[in-house]
């Protein structure tokens, strides 16, 4: 299937404030110079945000994280799992087609999309509300056939089950995912033939569905201010996983010397990254460019007309300063690069303004002057 971008796309996209606190949570998990890492789950995010992934998003991630445009497009056109296309404003239908859900009647749900919503995959029905899609296996295959709407599988449907669902959800309901026949979970249709007990104990729904209905979430938009409220009773009922409980001994290795220097392994580590004088500190700044002018950083590989703007409110206006900075204002400068973390490290500016700040060129500030 070809994926391209949608035809009419925004003029631009934000993250709610609380999902970008989340995102620079995401982003700070990753060593420094690592931050593209974060890609996938910041582009979740902002589809969970807006419902779909649109060029505007895609590059405002890319700038977050210091990419290239092309390289956060890449990863975004490559995984299905992100929509291209806005999706319906309620929910995106997603109906598996693989071989089981396929014998068990598929077909039959996919003409129910079609006749209720569109006569099209990736299409909005004609109120906005619903788009539908089929997908591949979606590891529910006991329960086929099945569909996945928001986070949340619909399990054991038939057609007729599956266009009350739609219709529902129109109504603004959200139906108890899990299986539409009467099943608990994925015991023989006819009725349990072992570990009987278990009927009698048991709660009203299965853990998934009991979580998805604590939760809450099917079909919401996330804008980052929800925390998922657990009520005391489904912690209670088991069906939330209980507290892994402390290990009573301590991992193999911990206080294990790595070597006769008595020096653990992780310790190692943590010497060899940075010594105590690389500390960040903040290079030299200046309140405004000297007489003869700025000099055009641009020129230096890895700074854009954004970077730019970034370094002269810096403070930073000359290949001559970017030349000098130590280790430790070249790691004080990465840190507060927002959106583009590690990059002045990773593009190697100090030595690129060395050559510069000489009279000389660099290969790519001979080609930017040339105008390519
Ligand atoms: S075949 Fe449909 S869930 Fe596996």
């Amino acid at each position: 299937m070809l994926r391209r971008l949608h035809p009419v796309q925004p003029d631009s996209f934000e993250f709610t404030p609380a999902n970008l606190a989340w995102a620079k949570g995401q982003i700070a998990k990753y060593p420094e110079g690592r931050q593209a890492s974060a890609i996938i789950p910041l582009l979740w995010r902002a589809q969970e945000q807006e419902g779909w992934l649109s060029r505007p998003a895609i590059e405002h991630i890319a700038d977050m994280l210091g990419l290239a445009y092309i390289r956060a497009l890449e990863v975004a056109t490559f995984y299905f799992m992100f929509q291209l296309q806005p999706v319906g404003s309620v929910a995106n239908i997603q109906i598996c087609g693989t071989t089981s859900c396929m014998i068990c009647g598929a077909e039959d749900l996919v003409a129910v999309c079609q006749e209720k919503i569109a006569a099209n995959p990736h299409t909005l029905s004609a109120d906005g509300k619903f788009s539908w899609e089929e997908v591949e296996c979606l590891g529910s295959c006991t329960n086929a056939p099945m569909a996945q709407i928001g986070k949340d599988y619909y399990e054991d449907l038939t057609a007729k089950r599956l266009g009350e669902i739609i219709d529902e959800l129109a109504a603004g309901k959200v139906p108890v995912p899990g299986p539409q026949n009467g099943r608990y979970a994925s015991e023989p249709l006819a009725g349990l033939t072992s570990l009987k007990d278990f009927e009698s104990g048991r709660h009203q729904y299965n853990a998934s569905v009991q979580l998805a209905v604590d939760f809450g979430d099917t079909v919401k938009r996330i804008d980052g201010t929800e925390v998922p409220k657990l009520t005391r009773k489904s912690a209670r009922s088991g069906s939330v996983p209980a507290a892994r409980s402390k290990p009573t001994e301590p991992k193999p290795s911990k206080g294990k010397p790595a070597d006769a220097t008595g020096v653990t392994k992780q310790a190692a580590r943590a010497v060899s990254k940075g010594k105590p004088s690389d500390k960040p500190k903040k290079p030299k700044a200046l309140k405004a460019p000297r007489k003869a002018g700025a000099d055009d950083l641009k020129l230096i590989k890895g700074v854009g007309a954004k970077l730019e703007t970034l370094l002269h409110s810096l403070g930073f206006y000359h290949f001559d300063q970017v030349a000098g900075w130590t280790a430790a204002e070249l790691a004080w400068v990465d840190d507060n690069l927002e959106g583009f973390k590690g990059r002045a490290s990773r593009d190697g500016w100090v030595e690129q303004a060395k050559l510069l700040a000489a009279g000389g060129e660099t290969e790519f500030s001979a080609r930017a002057k040339k105008g390519n």
